[in-house]
């Protein structure tokens, strides 16, 4: 993608209606977008993929829990005292910059998670001073990223927007492993929204204060950390990189297979790997290319204060590089030993069959959802000659169908109406289009990634058939109105080819 594509496609998202920035009439808000009725429906498709993956094929349960937190749960789970980012404020302007990010952009080092007084030193060794107006920085200290409100009237009772849904999750853990008949191991997510209140979001959609996320925890007695289903990604490739070569400087990949990645210890353990691949599954399926995906290894100093092992799942972008877009952390028994310990509840596990009690260890693929959602508009975004073509995978597009007359006169809106109608009595989202000449039709469908338009013709008043033109490939094929919503659903499934789906044109 060129720098002109880039602008091009953003400029297209806003026009169509994929995103908006947040609060526009007010001037803004940086951190937040709005999704449009495109982008809305593009997301849902996002998370309905991801939900099939995971509740449909792993089985998966799934609840839904408050994002207002008491500050008793987050106190154990170490966010009111970890969830920090080191921070520094201009004495003479009081812009706010999160240290890492501007000792980066500054001086090309890599700073996260070298203590204040590191980056203290940097900033004072290499003179950094405010962007906006030159002013000296004060001291860097650390500041807390959740959102801090008052739960009910007063003061008395703090509680935080949840940083992640993770901890709905740990404290419905006796629940929710009752309802799972004591059964190991056993996998819970969780889909909503999680807060952030970034420093200085500058990176668009990359860096949101309020983001959706799809999290799983997949619970699991520590002794056997094996994967029922393993076999099925045991040779598919993974591409790591490496933090021992991070470390050195070093952009090279290892690529492997998963099983050989646990026998050599690379990955921890098989459930681990195991929903590497499946990232990388979830990941394909949304159409990423398999070359811009990749696993990075975060090294101790960049994990989060819960994790042993962290996996990140990232995407390779035009406009911000490598963008991560799945954390896979092994979170061990942290969470339900801290829970367990505040709370006074018992949170082991008995497993029946093994006649034993366990406080079971947890790994957790956490996805955004938001992140992806901009990597996929980058990555289906193509031009051909003039054409504009957003090539998104079916099952993503917002809008399936477009319905045309091709003349506005002749009773052919009518009879378009009524075509439209009827897809949309079946499920498809079918969007009518009546402006301009059909050319300008077929572009804008093309520009917002509709697979497949339909076009309403004076042949159609004679013998009832209508032309259904593929995004993809542009030709047409003639097919009978009443066969139409059971074509178009074969089609947009991948279950016939194009040229089979009616008389080729
Ligand atoms: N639960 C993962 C995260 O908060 O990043």
């Amino acid at each position: 993608m060129t720098k002109t594509q880039e602008t091009e496609l953003m400029e297209m998202a806003k026009r169509r209606g994929f995103i908006w920035p947040s609060f526009e009439i007010y001037g803004g808000a940086a951190g937040f977008y709005d999704f449009g009725p495109l982008g809305s429906a593009m997301k849902n498709n996002i998370i309905k993929k991801w939900r099939d993956i995971y509740v449909c094929g792993e089985g998966f349960l799934e609840i839904d829990s408050p994002t207002l937190t008491p500050h008793e749960v987050l106190k154990a789970s170490g966010h009111v005292d970890h969830f920090t980012d080191a921070m520094v404020e201009c004495k003479k302007c009081g812009s706010a910059f999160k240290a890492t990010d501007l000792i980066k952009d500054k001086t090309g080092q890599d700073v996260e998670g070298l203590g204040k007084e590191k980056m203290q030193e940097v900033i004072k060794q290499d003179g950094i001073r405010c962007p906006d107006c030159a002013g000296e920085f004060g001291e860097v200290f650390d500041f807390n990223a959740m959102f801090k409100t008052a739960i009910g009237p007063g003061s008395k009772r703090v509680g935080y927007l949840r940083p992640e849904t993770a901890q709905g999750i740990f404290i419905d853990f006796k629940r929710l492993f009752r309802h799972a008949r004591g059964k190991l191991p056993m996998g819970v997510v969780q889909i909503g929204k999680g807060y952030r209140n970034e420093i200085s979001p500058r990176q668009g959609m990359i860096r949101l204060r309020e983001f959706t996320m799809a999290e799983a925890e997949v619970f699991f007695d520590p002794e056997d950390p094996k994967h029922p289903k393993f076999s099925d990604v045991a040779h598919d490739h993974l591409n790591l990189w490496l933090s021992k070569d991070q470390i050195a400087g070093n952009e090279k990949l290892t690529e492997v297979v998963a099983e050989t990645a646990v026998d050599k210890k690379t990955i921890c353990n098989e459930i681990m790997a195991y929903y590497l691949a499946l990232t990388q599954r979830f990941l394909l399926g949304i159409g990423i290319p398999p070359a811009a995906i990749r696993f990075r290894e975060q090294n101790p100093r960049q994990r989060a204060h819960y994790s042993s092992e962290t996996w990140d799942a990232e995407i390779l972008t035009e406009r911000f590089g490598w963008v991560e877009v799945t954390g896979l952390a092994y979170r061990s028994d942290y969470d339900l030993v801290s829970h367990a310990k505040a709370s006074g509840e018992d949170l082991s596990a008995f497993i029946e069959e093994k006649k034993k009690k366990v406080v079971c260890h947890v790994i957790e693929p956490s996805y955004g959802i938001d992140r992806p959602f901009y990597c996929v508009l980058e990555h289906s975004y193509t031009t051909d000659g003039k054409r504009k073509i957003l090539k998104l995978k079916k099952d993503l597009a917002p809008v399936k169908v477009g319905v045309f007359p091709l003349l506005n006169k002749d009773g052919l809106p009518e009879k378009a109406i009524e075509v439209e109608k009827a897809l949309k009595a079946d499920c498809l989202a079918a969007e009518y289009d009546a402006s301009g000449t059909v050319g300008r039709r077929y572009s804008r469908a093309d520009e917002i990634g509709t697979p497949y338009c339909v076009t309403v013709d004076h042949q159609t008043l004679q013998d009832l058939t209508v032309t259904i033109r593929d995004r993809d490939s542009t030709k047409q094929v003639r097919v009978e109105v009443h066969e139409l919503p059971c074509i178009l659903k074969s089609l947009l499934r991948d279950e016939i080819p194009f040229e089979k789906a009616g008389k080729p044109i």
